[in-house]
């Protein structure tokens, strides 16, 4: 392993929590290769040029180059249903009064998960008239987000986990790609958000989906990402994490008893009385 390497996963750490294993060089090399390709540069004097020099595009272009935009419409079904049959008739009951939800695809790729969530909200449409409805949608990957804006997709894509009744209903012929439909395009609001970075700007949502990211980041920064988005939750809310990923027993959430993969923030522990002396 060389040094090279280990200041590359040390940059790629520290702007954006992803931790390459030791085993990971050669698989990095292969992702930079086109960057260093347009660029009419070597794998070795790309990671060269921006080591040394403080250049945020090259920056951004070498940290887009390093995410894994792997989703699709629907992926695992299991949360959408729970999304539907368990999320929100909940939401439903404990926020008749306010009558607004919000909710937040947190590291949404090419927009296939958000575009889902507004699916079945759409489907759901009867039960929520007269409620605000706001779906955000981010992900620290400029050019994934801009796919996403564009809501284009290929013929490969629109047919991994899209039932084609809702192909049909929800998207347009494009010449030989699908474009979704405008209203479900201008329910979501695309933004660019670093999750190790402070996103309390975005403010308080009742449901977060954070699929299939966190196992990107070492144990100490999934901790601290979990942490705030407890903090970024309503009290009621609810995250939905991945289908292979947990949560450490020690942090700010507990599963819901329908699935591993939904949570509730945990209960703040009551504050030992002034004067008393909390024994841990
Ligand atoms: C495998 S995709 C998951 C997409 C979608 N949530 C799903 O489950 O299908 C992981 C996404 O996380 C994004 N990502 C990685 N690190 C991030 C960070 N620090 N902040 C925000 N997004 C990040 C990547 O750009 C990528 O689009």
């Amino acid at each position: 392993m060389s040094n090279r390497f280990d200041q590359f996963r040390t940059f790629l750490k520290a702007t954006t929590g992803v931790a390459l294993e030791n085993d990971q060089w050669q698989a990095a090399e292969q992702r930079l290769a086109p960057l260093a390709g347009r660029l009419g540069l070597s794998v070795d004097d790309l990671i060269d040029r921006f080591l040394r020099h403080s250049d945020p595009k090259l920056s951004a272009a070498v940290i887009d180059a390093m995410m894994t935009n792997e989703t699709f419409f629907f992926r695992d079904r299991k949360p959408f249903e729970l999304f539907r049959d368990v999320i929100l008739p909940r939401l439903l009951e404990r926020k008749r009064d306010d009558r607004r939800l919000r909710i937040w695809s947190a590291a949404c790729a090419t927009g296939q998960e958000p575009y889902s969530l507004a699916m079945v909200l759409d489907e759901e449409a009867r039960r929520f008239e007269g409620w605000t409805i706001e779906i955000v949608a981010s992900d620290i990957s400029a050019s994934a987000l801009e796919s996403a804006r564009g809501g284009l997709y290929n013929q490969f894509e629109v047919q991994r986990g899209l039932p084609v009744a809702l192909l049909l209903r929800h998207f347009q012929r494009d010449l030989e790609k699908w474009r979704i439909a405008q209203h479900l395009r201008a329910q979501v609001q695309f933004q660019q958000v670093n999750l190790i970075d402070d996103f309390t700007r975005l403010g308080a949502f009742d449901v977060i989906f954070c699929r299939n990211v966190l196992m990107y980041f070492d144990q100490a920064t999934r901790r601290s990402v979990l942490n705030r988005l407890a903090r970024t939750l309503m009290p009621e809310g609810i995250l939905m994490l991945g289908a292979t990923e947990f949560t450490p027993g020690d942090c700010a959430f507990a599963p819901l008893p329908e699935s591993p993969a939904l949570l509730r923030r945990r209960k703040p522990k009551p504050e030992a009385p002034a004067g008393h002396l909390a024994i841990a």
